[in-house]
């Protein structure tokens, strides 16, 4: 059995540019990786088209007929996903955000429990941060466990902050490499529990229209996967998504 561990790295650069170098030279830091950086410029991925089936009618339901499901293969086959984007705007990419939109279901019924990953972004110097936490905050609803960041300047003054800020992304990759290598548990954020007990209620409410949730987390209790949750922990998450559900439904009233 093929013991490696598995790497895969989203690109969302349009070309073979400053985001494809920093993800080249990770692979090459650890010839022992199984490494596949996969370009979104080189998939066909067909731009969403706002019909809800995904997220209504399960993911199968789809008309969009397209290498969707190729990528998240890959992701499932993974040990970890490196979420890479350069920086355009102050956020992320075109092609990053066709695929964070084609992907969407998955922040509704999230599958990637127990995967590490990163968010890495090139840019020129302003916004990187603001890429990341996008990536981040998106990706953490589709289960992911992330490592700090990367974020990469690559209008460096001297050939000294090059190699600076490259030693920062292989320093960054190794330690996706060790937590994937220590196998420890990943236990649910507190943030985690919330979003569960509130789409886990939506989905109560929502159940006529949209069944796939409601198939999704009829049976689930606590969490996404069977884990015993401290009942103060538990109890507060509840109260808070009750709270969430209440200002929604409020919202809508009015
Ligand atoms: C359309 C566009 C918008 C950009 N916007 C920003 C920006 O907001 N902030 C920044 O620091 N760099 C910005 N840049 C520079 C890129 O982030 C930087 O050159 C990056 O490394 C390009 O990565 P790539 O070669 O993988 O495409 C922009 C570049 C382009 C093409």
């Amino acid at each position: 059995m093929d013991r490696r561990i598995k790497i895969v790295a989203i690109c969302g650069s349009p070309r073979k540019g400053n985001t494809f170098d920093i993800l080249k030279m990770i692979e090459q830091s650890n010839p022992e990786i199984d490494f596949k950086i996969l370009m979104l410029s080189e998939v066909h991925l067909k731009d969403c088209l706002a019909c809800y089936s995904c997220i209504n009618n399960g993911e199968m339901s789809c008309p969009l007929n397209d290498d969707r499901d190729m990528i998240i293969k890959e992701m499932k086959d993974a040990n970890a996903t490196i979420f890479a984007s350069p920086t355009y705007s102050r956020t992320i990419s075109a092609l990053m955000k066709k695929f964070v939109e084609r992907t969407s279901y998955l922040a509704h019924r999230p599958i990637f429990f127990g995967k590490y990953a990163l968010a890495l972004t090139t840019c020129a110097g302003f916004g990187g941060d603001l890429t990341c936490t996008y990536l981040k905050e998106n990706f953490t609803q589709c289960g992911f466990k992330f490592l700090p960041s990367v974020v990469i300047m690559v209008a460096t003054k001297s050939q000294t902050e090059t190699d600076h800020n490259r030693k920062k992304a292989i320093q960054a990759y190794g330690k996706l490499v060790r937590a994937i290598q220590a196998q420890e548990d990943i236990k649910p954020s507190f943030g985690q529990l919330v979003y569960f007990n509130i789409l886990k209620s939506i989905s109560e409410l929502n159940k006529l229209k949209g069944w796939a949730d409601y198939e999704f987390y009829k049976d689930k209790n606590d969490f996404y996967y069977d884990i015993k949750i401290p009942i103060v922990k538990n109890k507060l998450a509840r109260w808070i998504a009750a709270r969430e559900i209440k200002k929604m439904i409020a919202n809508k009233k009015g």
